[in-house]
């Protein structure tokens, strides 16, 4: 059996997730990229093979806003791997539009706050470990603008009235993703399994280049203002290391410094409400 680790990273084609998987594959790592695009990912191997050719690297096509396809991606992925190191739920949707999945589901919830559950949960075998082995470590790519929600009504996430920019449906759905990583950290602890919420800060790529749900003006100012997505990815593979921020599972860290989460995502209530929409929704 290989000794090399083993990271799984949804959204591998975008901006932050491709300069992830640049930098795995350059550090060492075997890589399974989840995307729903075979043609992008396919580029993509192709170009980390030519770089690292030391690296193996797997591809799962499966489009996140479907839970069946996150379950089926699932199964191949523990078909390729018994083990897993690290988990970048990466993947990330910021619209304006309204777009409905397969299971009902509002994409910005879908695709932002329930595939990542669906994917952890079904990864589980393979991201657990046994006392006193090292830990493995799940990322959930949240976002500051989380901040933006002052309430999280989980009876709204499938379909919510209004979807709004950045501030609107968005927020709420990273908000929720943030409050599951906080809700779920210590059972998944009793696994050997570390989970960390982490913001990339902000960085420019396809998604704050382009996204109709991005103010004009704020779109203007990022390709001068906002992060190189090649900077903040190591940001992002510092917070997945058990051992950085003090070996502390559950925290939420941005811009590569932690900080206090949101008050609702602490809150027990909040976090009960939404577990249990997540598991209905899940239906694993
Ligand atoms: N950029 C920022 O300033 C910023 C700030 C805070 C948080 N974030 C978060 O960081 C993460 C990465 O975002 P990014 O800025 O790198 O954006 P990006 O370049 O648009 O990348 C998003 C990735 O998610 C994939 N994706 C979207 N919908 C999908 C679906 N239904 N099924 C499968 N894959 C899907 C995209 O695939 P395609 O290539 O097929 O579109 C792409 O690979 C997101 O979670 C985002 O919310 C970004």
């Amino acid at each position: 059996m290989s000794d090399r680790k083993v990271a799984v990273i949804t959204g591998s084609t975008g901006g932050i997730g491709g300069a992830i998987a640049e930098q795995l594959a350059a550090g060492g790592w075997d890589l399974v990229l989840v995307n729903r695009s075979a043609e992008k990912s396919s580029q993509q191997k192709r170009d980390l093979n030519t770089a690292h050719p030391g690296a193996k690297v797997d591809l799962v096509q499966a489009d996140l806003m479907d839970t069946d396809q996150i379950k089926r991606a699932a199964r191949e992925i523990l078909a390729i791997h018994s083990s897993i190191d690290a988990l970048y739920n990466n993947s990330g949707v910021l619209t304006s539009q309204r777009v409905m999945s397969a299971q009902g589901h509002e994409s910005n919830y879908a695709v932002n706050t329930l595939a990542p559950y669906v994917m952890l949960e079904c990864l589980r075998p393979a991201l657990k470990r046994t006392a006193g082995t090292p830990k493995t470590m799940i990322v959930n790519t949240t976002s500051a603008a989380h901040s933006a929600a002052k309430s999280l009504d989980v009876d709204m996430l499938s379909d919510p009235a209004d979807i709004g920019g950045l501030t609107g449906v968005y927020s709420t759905t990273k908000l929720a993703l943030t409050t599951m990583g906080t809700a779920l950290a210590p059972d998944l602890e009793q696994d050997g399994i570390m989970l960390r919420s982490v913001c990339p800060g902000a960085v420019a790529t396809p998604m704050t280049k382009t996204s109709d749900a991005m103010p004009g003006i704020l779109k203007f100012f990022v390709p001068l203002l906002f992060n190189k997505p090649e900077k903040q990815a190591g940001k992002m593979i510092n917070a997945a290391k058990p051992d950085s921020f003090g070996g502390r599972t559950g925290i939420y860290i941005t811009n590569g410094k932690e900080k206090a989460a949101p008050k609702l995502a602490v809150d027990a209530s909040v976090q009960a409400s939404l577990m249990k929409k997540l598991s209905v929704d899940a239906a694993l």
